[in-house]
């Protein structure tokens, strides 16, 4: 399946539907008077989202009064995120920038969104990325020396720690990051807690109230703000210029030519560290999750992790011929993707496959359902590294492994994240074998991202 084959149609254009027959999507089945879907969404979303396939390619959803279009086909799922005529928005994002910040590059859209990307993107490009090799290094390695063997591992905390630690002290250089990092990555994970309730539950002034919960969550948001005003303060005082992500955001210059604004620098640190931490770091805990209960692949990484260096510490310039342990990392992510649902809004009257779609709808659809399609994957939930082999990669239809997305939207980091998660799981497996411990809890816990609820491993020499 091409690009081309899957582009939304212009109606009047040869070879496209006329507007007559396009159809208005169907309403997917299940749902109950006045709450629509909701119950089944709120209750089981995974559950919810994997089954709607089955009542059309695009499907209507009535979420209280409101409708959504959900998206099920790996085909319209690339051709939205490939159209011009979807943009950024709905009140997932609204929830986002309210917390957040309403400037940085994961909110905004047209001009400003491309600009922002310009200025980012060279910090993530691929000829970028051995400049972060020695800090990827000595983090995945200080990971190993920090566990003793036998001894419990909170996986939540340690993974939010290795992920923000290598963002922030990647692309915001500088000595002091790492006192820094070790700040932003608690504050983070406090916030993502929080953050996902009051996106799903919108209590809005019962969020004020002085409980512990709100207290802790407010404190963190309010110091994560803090962190990153003392990280461009301390930057511009130093009057360094390290080539980074940093000094590229604090140059920058709008559409005019003039400075861009304080407001905007601070929201762009902050909209590249968040997505930067919750994403990586739940993936890590998946790394090791998988790594624990599947020994055999565990087994084969330390084997090839040995055979590639020769026993020395694995290192950056090794992460190309780690096949099998690239795999076990895709194959990790097609089955517990971190970003697990996608929203887009219409800026126009528009179309989906042979679908009427209105302006101003909101769209959705979920990474986590496409990417376990029996329809795109045989034996679609056996975890099989293997069926990323390049022979059998050819068989995955297009759009239907996108962790990272497509379009203009993409993420910058997927070469930055790859090589983190590529290397990080080299240096553990090569040092440990994991067992779960009493009291781990490898349930999948729904929020911004998808994570194990409470995962805790014994790490055990092999
Ligand atoms: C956007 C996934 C790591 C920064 C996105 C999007 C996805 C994604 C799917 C597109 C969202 C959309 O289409 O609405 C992931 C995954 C990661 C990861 C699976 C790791 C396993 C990172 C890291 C950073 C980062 C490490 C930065 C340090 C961003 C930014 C955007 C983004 C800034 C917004 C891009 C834009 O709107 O133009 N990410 N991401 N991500 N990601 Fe990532």
């Amino acid at each position: 399946m091409t690009v081309e084959s899957v582009k939304p149609h212009t109606p009047g254009t040869p070879g496209v539907p006329a507007a007559s027959a396009l159809r208005e999507p169907p309403l997917a089945g299940g749902a109950v008077p006045v709450l629509g879907h909701g119950l089944r969404l709120v209750r089981d979303p995974l559950a919810f989202m994997s089954g709607l396939r089955e009542h059309g390619d695009v499907v209507r959803l009535r979420l209280g009064p409101k409708t959504v279009y959900a998206v099920t086909t790996p085909a319209l799922t690339g051709a939205l995120a490939l159209s011009p005529d979807f943009k950024i928005d709905g009140p997932l994002w609204e929830s986002l920038e309210g917390l957040l910040g309403k400037e940085g590059v994961a909110t905004a859209n047209g001009p400003r969104h491309r600009r922002q990307r310009r200025t980012i993107q060279p910090a993530f490009r691929l000829d970028a990325i051995p400049g972060y090799g020695p800090v990827m290094e000595e983090e995945a390695h200080a990971l190993t020396e920090r566990w003793r063997p036998g001894e419990t591992i909170d996986c939540t905390s340690e993974s939010f720690r290795v992920a923000v630690r290598i963002a922030a002290r990647c692309l915001l250089r500088g000595d002091y990051m790492d006192e820094r990092a070790e700040r932003l990555s608690v504050d983070l994970a406090t916030v993502f807690r929080g953050m996902y309730r009051r996106m799903v539950i919108p209590l809005g002034p019962l969020y004020r109230l002085p409980f512990p919960a709100n207290r802790e969550f407010n404190r963190a948001l309010a110091d994560l703000h803090l962190l990153v005003d003392e990280i461009v303060a301390e930057r511009r005082a130093s009057g360094q210029k390290p080539n980074d992500l940093l000094t590229a955001l604090l140059e920058a210059k709008d559409d005019n030519g003039d400075p861009i604004g304080e407001q905007e620098i601070h929201d762009q640190v902050v909209a590249i560290l968040t997505p930067g931490s919750e994403t990586v770091a739940s993936t890590i805990m998946w790394l090791l999750q998988v790594l624990a209960e599947h020994p055999e692949h565990a087994e084969k990484v330390r084997t090839e992790v040995e055979s590639v260096t020769g026993g020395r510490p694995v290192g950056f310039e090794h992460v190309r011929s780690l096949t099998h342990t690239n795999n076990v990392v895709v194959e990790a992510m097609r089955l517990r993707p971190a970003v697990w649902i996608l929203t887009r809004r219409a800026v126009t009257d528009t179309t989906l496959g042979d679908y009427r779609i209105p302006a101003g709808a909101d769209i959705v659809y979920s990474p986590y359902a496409i990417q376990r399609d029996g329809r795109s994957y045989a034996r679609h939930l056996d975890f099989d590294p293997d069926r990323w082999l390049p022979e059998r990669a050819k068989e995955v239809p297009k759009y239907a492994m996108s962790p990272f997305s497509v379009g203009n939207r993409k993420c910058p980091s997927d070469h930055f994240s790859m090589t983190q998660l590529s290397l990080i799981t080299a240096a553990i497996s090569a040092k440990y074998r994991f067992e779960q411990v009493g009291g781990s809890d490898d349930t999948t816990r729904v929020g911004i991202t998808l994570r194990p609820q409470n995962l805790l491993l014994r790490a055990m020499p092999w």
